[in-house]
């Protein structure tokens, strides 16, 4: 791709213009019915996720079109095409070839083509793309996580509300909260199966994800956003990008209070130390606390070679509850051992993607607007705040999490881009190295 368009500037002014209407509705979105036949769809990141959340966005309304998509580089959006035009719903794949864009502000050039955008790139520009979407008033699929620091949280908000003030859908990639063995055993929590939660522990041990060795021709950024997982300012490290789906499973256990605090620890003892492993740690640990009490700890890691897990282990005053999605096991027992609750061998299992999908496009249809901006919010604010206890070393609190100026964007993205210093806890080390 060629330089970068976006400038940190352009990314500063995120919450003035998810405050203020900057961008015009186009003529036929201000004129749109929610019965109209078509919902032109908008993808911005055409990776894996992006194909994907298109491909059930077709799935989900025989009116859905793909009408314009962008991503920051030509290949990702030709093969995320490619997928689509190879899928049973080819014929509503209609991305004229004036309506594929590449570069990394794109945004502005599908937002006044479409209805719907389905936000699907690099977390770090999330902030932003969302806050234009609301300014053109457009329905929006966000996927997770939708901030990676304090800056962005607080421009995450404004859109929230914003969005909600004008009635758009706002749906978020927290999948799980539409799987449902997941909602049935949340749902027996919250009322109170397991009496008073009193402790949660959660893990999410995975495998590191894939790196892209650096090419001829590529600039520091490109080598970087091709490389985004590794990469702390794109991803907001992994506890931010992967296991906030634990996070935000924490969150909705504890019924969306804030916790108070976390203390947290990490590091990266198997990463190699080549560039495209960028400056993220491979491990953290962090214990939320609550003012009613409860604890909750996460366990994280990206190692090769070790035992993987995704649980969720709830204790409660009158029996103690085991989710695991991945095996997947849901169930609830007393503290004798006798099972008080478990999700039936043949209870439904509908692709939870799907269902949100679903619930997304029916919203739309039928002019009930849903909005998850809270929850998808607090969630990652939580997997930030764990990060950045983590990386200090210092006990971290909420109200230090959302007013904190913690702002990731590099000063510029023109080459040099110097890979950061991965964080020494205790010695009050930058975040990331400044050129
Ligand atoms: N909900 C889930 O279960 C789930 C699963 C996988 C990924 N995700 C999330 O989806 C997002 C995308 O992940 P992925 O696995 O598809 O990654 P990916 O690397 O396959 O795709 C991301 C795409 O975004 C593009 N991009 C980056 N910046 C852009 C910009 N400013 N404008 C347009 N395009 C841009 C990249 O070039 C890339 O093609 C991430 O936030 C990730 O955490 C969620």
């Amino acid at each position: 791709m060629s330089q970068p368009t976006s400038s940190r500037r352009t990314l500063l002014k995120t919450a003035a213009i998810a405050g203020g209407a900057a961008i015009l509705a186009p003529a036929h979105a201000i004129g749109f019915s929610p019965r109209a036949q078509q919902l032109r769809i908008g993808l911005i990141g055409c990776g894996g996720r992006g194909t994907g959340a298109a491909a059930q966005a077709l799935a989900a309304d025989s009116g859905v079109v793909i009408w314009a998509m962008a991503d920051a580089f030509q290949d990702r959006l030709d093969s995320s095409l490619d997928n689509l035009m190879k899928s049973d719903a080819k014929d509503r794949v209609q991305v004229a070839p004036e309506r594929q864009f590449v570069g990394v502000d794109e945004i502005d050039r599908v937002l006044p083509l479409v209805d719907v955008v389905l936000l699907c790139s690099t977390p770090s520009f999330r902030p932003l793309q969302l806050a234009k979407a609301v300014a053109a008033g457009k329905h929006i699929f966000c996927e997770k996580p939708v901030c990676v620091d304090s800056v962005g949280y607080r421009s995450v908000m404004e859109s929230v509300k914003s969005a909600r003030e004008k009635k758009l859908s706002l749906v978020s990639g927290f999948c799980w909260r539409s799987s449902s063995p997941e909602r049935a055993i949340i749902g027996e929590i919250h009322q109170g199966r397991l009496g008073d939660v009193v402790g949660v522990l959660a893990t999410y041990l995975s495998s590191p994800l894939g790196t892209r060795p650096r090419q001829a021709g590529w600039s520091d950024f490109d080598f970087q956003l091709r490389n985004w997982q590794h990469f702390n300012w794109l991803s907001g490290d992994h506890l931010v990008e992967q296991a906030v789906h634990s996070v935000d499973k924490i969150n909705w256990i504890m019924g969306g209070r804030h916790p108070t605090k976390c203390t947290a620890m990490g590091s990266r003892f198997c990463r190699p130390d080549a560039p495209e492993h960028g400056d993220i740690y491979d491990n953290f640990t962090v214990v939320y606390e609550y003012e009613h009490g409860p604890r909750a700890t996460l366990i994280a890691r990206q190692q090769p070679n070790c035992h993987n897990d995704n649980t969720d282990w709830i204790n409660g005053t009158k029996g103690y509850a085991w989710i695991n999605g991945w095996a997947p096991t849901h169930w609830i027992k007393d503290y004798s051992g006798d099972t008080m609750w478990s999700y039936p061998k043949d209870g439904p299992t509908p692709n939870m993607y799907q269902v949100e999908h679903d619930s997304f496009f029916k919203s739309i249809r039928d002019g009930r607007s849903i909005n998850e901006g809270e929850f998808m919010a607090d969630s990652c604010l939580m997997a930030i705040m764990g990060r950045m206890s983590a990386y200090s070393g210092q006990q971290v609190t909420w109200d230090e999490a959302v007013n904190g100026s913690e702002n990731l964007t590099p000063s510029s993205f023109a080459d040099p881009m110097p890979v950061g210093r991965v964080p020494h806890p205790g010695t009050n080390t930058s975040t990331r190295a400044t050129s």
